[in-house]
């Protein structure tokens, strides 16, 4: 079967760098298609150029985050900040890209395995083999998550017993995106399923929305005793603007470098 790898990603300083890592783990992977959804309403000349270097099967998409979410810290404003007593309101990242993923493998494909791929995350190229054969949803572990370390499916003999994640809350499935794939057929089966736009929310939502329940769960990576993916996080830079008296100073070079 083919893995259908979607993939969200944004401009930043980091994007490249991210991606030519992502697509050169991708390199030894056979059978798959890469779907790339730029978080952006036109295309970005070097992530096209990456992808041609690459030379992996792809598509790649335009699916720019909606507005209404963009702008959604701006918008809560002063007193309903205080009011929500939350240090910082999270984006829904990568919700509408992933989307637009779904939406162009229900098209193409019927049949195959969905796996959401984060551009910063780190794979080790077995994590494919563990979720080619996906009847209707894998799981595994998801290493180096913030405040629990791992994140993972408990299984005990082999029978599921619980969640181990940082953040259970009201979760029915208290999982990281980098933790499950489902087959194509249940997308298929569930055409109303949908990922919300809810920071922490949105693998659970997805999940619950397929209708599934944990019976349904094929538990991978050796009963989910081996970390194949790493939730990553890159460091950002910060480009001074105060710079930009350098980049005048040097027109008509290889400035789109700078
Ligand atoms: C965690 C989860 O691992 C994500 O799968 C989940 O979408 C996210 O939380 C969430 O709940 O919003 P985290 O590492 O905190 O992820 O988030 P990022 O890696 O910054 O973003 C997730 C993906 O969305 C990345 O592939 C990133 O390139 C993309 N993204 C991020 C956008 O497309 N647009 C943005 O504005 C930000
Ligand atoms: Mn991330």
């Amino acid at each position: 079967p083919i893995i259908y790898v979607i993939t969200p990603t944004y401009k930043r300083p980091e994007q490249i760098a991210e991606l030519t890592r992502l697509g050169q783990t991708l390199l030894s992977v056979s059978g798959i298609h890469w779907i790339i959804g730029d978080d952006s309403s036109k295309v970005n000349k070097r992530v096209l150029e990456l992808l041609e270097f690459l030379g992996i099967p792809h598509t790649y998409l335009l699916t720019p985050m909606p507005e209404v979410y963009r702008n959604a810290v701006v918008k809560v404003g002063r007193k309903a900040w205080r009011r929500s007593k939350r240090a910082f309101v999270q984006l829904p990242r990568g919700v509408a890209n992933r989307m637009g993923g779904l939406d162009w493998v229900k098209k193409h494909a019927s049949s195959g395995v969905v796996y959401f791929a984060d551009d910063d995350n780190t794979y080790d190229i077995r994590l494919f083999e563990e979720m080619r054969y996906t009847k209707r949803v894998s799981m595994w572990p998801v290493g180096l998550m913030s405040s629990s370390g791992v994140s993972t499916p408990v299984l005990q003999k082999g029978e599921f017993i619980g969640w181990y994640d940082g953040f259970i809350s009201n979760r029915v499935f208290p999982v990281d995106m980098a933790g499950f794939a489902v087959s194509v057929e249940l997308l298929h089966q569930a055409p109303n399923a949908s990922m919300p736009f809810k920071a922490g929310h949105e693998e659970t939502g997805f999940l619950e929305s397929l209708g599934i329940s944990v019976a349904d769960i094929e538990f991978r990576a050796d009963n989910c005793s081996k970390i194949y993916v790493w939730h990553t996080q890159t460091v950002r830079i910060y480009v001074s603007r105060r710079l930009e008296f350098m980049r005048k100073q040097y027109r008509d070079s290889n400035d789109d470098v700078f």
